[in-house]
C-alpha cells in the first residue's frame, strides 16, 4: 500500500491548483479542469489522511459557492474568477458551462457525501470554528433538497438531471430520456444538455422542471442523502445544535423508510421515474448501495450478494464491479460511460457496505481488484471489467480512495 499511498501523493499534488485563495484539487488535467463536488469530498476523505489542512480547503472550496436557493454547485469553474474575459473560452466544460444558465457554476448538484467528509475531516482536529461554518452551509443545502426536491410529503429526493447521480450516461436513465439501450457519448450529451436547459427554462425551480421534463428518485443519491443526514445530526450535536441534532435523524430515518417502502423489490432497490411513474429496473452497482446504507436484513443482504454479486453473467466478471450487469442490453465494456466499466468510487461505497454487513473477504477482495487495477493500469476514469485495462481521464483521483478502503 505505501508505494500506492506515494503515488497518490504525487498525483494529488500534480492535480492541485490554487485559485484567489481557493485551493482544491481537479479530477483529471485533460478532460476535468475544474472542481466538482463529490469529486472534492472524496478528496477530502483521500486527503485528510496524509494533508489535513488540504483537506479542509478543499472542502471549503467546493462549499463555498451556493446558489440562492441553498443548492451546492456540481461544477465551480474558478478560472472563470480568473479572468471574466475567458467566459466562453473553447473547453469541453464551457459546453456544459454556458449551458447552466449561471456564471461561474453548474446549476445542479451531486451526491451528498458533504457532510460524511466534513465530519471525518472533523474527527482528525476538532476543529470547531471551521466545521461549524461549513456545517451552516450544509444546512442551508439540506433544507432546499428537503424542500425542493421532495413529492407529496415523502422525504425522498429526486434528480432534475441524470448529472446529478454523479453516474452521467448510466443506463437507469436512458428511459426517461428516450434513449435506446446502445447509443453513443454525443448523443446521451445532446439529451443531458436539454436538461441543462429545461432547468433554466423553469428558473431553477426544481419541482416545477422535475414534473414536466425528468425527475428520478435515484437508490444512490438517497443511501448518500439519508448517511449525510446522519452526519448533519452528529455535527449539529458537537455544536449544541440539540433540536437540530434530532430533526436530522428523524429526516434519516424517515428517508429510509420511504425507500423501503416505495423502492425496495425483495433484496434489490431500483429507482423511481417520477414521469413514468415506475420503477427503474435496470441492474446497476446501485443495487449494491443499500448494504452501505444498511437498509437490508441479513438474509437479504446475503440473497443481494449470492445472486446478484456473486453472479458470473451479472457483476462478478474477472476485474471487480462492472457498473452495469453484464445481463443488461445497455453493457457496453468497452468504454460505455457508467455503462459497465469499473468506477473505483462505486468500488468504495460497495467496499464498505460490504464490510457493513460482515462480507470481509468479498470487501477485501474488491479492495485488492481496485488496487490492482491501478497497479496494472494507473490512475484511470474507469477500467474495463474483463480486460482490466484503462479508460477515459489520465491521472484521474479517484483510484486515491483506495487508501480510506480499511
Ligand atoms: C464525470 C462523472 C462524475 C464526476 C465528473 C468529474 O462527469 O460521471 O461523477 O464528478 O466526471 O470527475
Amino acid at each position: 500500500m505505501s508505494q500506492i499511498l506515494q503515488d497518490v501523493q504525487a498525483l494529488y499534488e500534480k492535480n492541485r491548483r490554487t485559485v484567489f485563495g481557493h485551493q482544491y484539487t481537479i479530477p483529471s488535467p485533460e478532460l476535468y479542469p475544474f472542481q466538482w463536488l463529490w469529486d472534492s469530498c472524496f478528496h477530502a476523505i483521500t486527503l485528510s489522511h496524509f494533508d489535513l489542512a488540504a483537506a479542509k480547503k478543499e472542502l471549503r472550496s467546493a462549499f463555498s459557492r451556493p446558489m440562492p436557493n441553498g443548492l451546492l454547485p456540481h461544477i465551480i469553474y474558478w478560472e472563470y474568477e480568473v479572468s471574466q474575459n475567458n467566459w466562453g473560452r473553447e473547453m469541453r466544460g464551457d459546453v456544459i458551462n454556458k449551458a447552466w444558465g449561471v456564471q461561474g457554476t453548474s446549476a445542479i448538484t451531486q451526491p451528498p457525501i458533504m457532510a460524511y467528509a466534513l465530519w471525518r475531516v472533523y474527527q482528525l482536529d476538532g476543529d470547531k470554528e471551521f466545521a461549524e461554518e461549513q456545517y451552516k452551509v450544509l444546512e442551508t443545502y439540506f433544507s432546499y433538497l428537503e424542500n425542493g426536491r421532495t413529492f407529496n410529503g415523502d422525504s425522498i429526493a429526486y434528480i432534475i438531471n441524470p448529472d446529478e447521480s454523479g453516474e452521467d450516461n448510466s443506463p437507469r436513465f436512458d428511459l426517461a430520456q428516450s434513449l435506446p439501450p446502445i447509443h453513443d457519448a454525443p448523443e446521451n450529451l445532446d439529451r443531458r444538455i436539454e436538461r441543462m436547459r429545461e432547468n433554466a427554462t423553469c428558473m431553477f425551480n426544481a419541482k416545477e422542471c422535475m414534473s414536466k421534463y425528468f425527475g428520478v428518485a435515484d437508490v444512490s443519491f438517497n443511501v448518500l442523502y439519508a448517511q449525510d443526514l446522519d452526519y448533519m445530526s452528529k455535527l449539529a450535536a458537537e455544536f449544541g445544535y440539540t433540536t437540530e441534532s434530532n430533526t436530522f435523524t428523524q429526516r434519516a430515518h424517515k428517508v429510509r423508510e420511504d425507500m423501503k417502502s416505495q423502492m425496495k423489490n425483495g433484496c434489490v432497490f431500483f429507482s423511481y421515474d417520477h414521469l413514468l411513474r415506475e420503477p427503474i429496473r435496470v441492474y446497476t452497482w446501485n443495487i449494491f448501495m443499500p448494504l452501505y446504507g444498511g437498509l437490508l436484513e441479513k438474509d437479504e443482504a446475503q440473497q443481494l450478494v449470492d445472486e446478484y454479486y456473486l453472479n458470473k453473467d451479472m457483476f462478478y466478471t474477472p476485474h471487480l464491479l462492472p457498473t452495469t450487469a453484464k445481463t443488461e442490453p445497455s453493457y457496453d465494456p468497452d468504454g460505455g460511460f457508467w455503462r459497465g466499466p469499473i468506477w473505483i468510487g462505486a468500488n468504495y461505497f460497495i467496499y464498505h457496505g460490504l464490510k457493513r454487513y460482515g462480507f470481509d473477504d468479498l470487501a477485501q477482495e474488491l479492495k485488492a481488484h481496485s488496487i490492482r487495477l491501478l497497479q496494472q493500469s494507473g490512475f484511470r476514469e474507469q477500467y474495463h471489467p474483463e480486460t482490466g485495462e484503462g479508460q477515459g481521464a489520465h491521472d484521474f483521483t479517484w483510484g486515491g480512495l483506495v487508501i480510506d478502503m480499511e
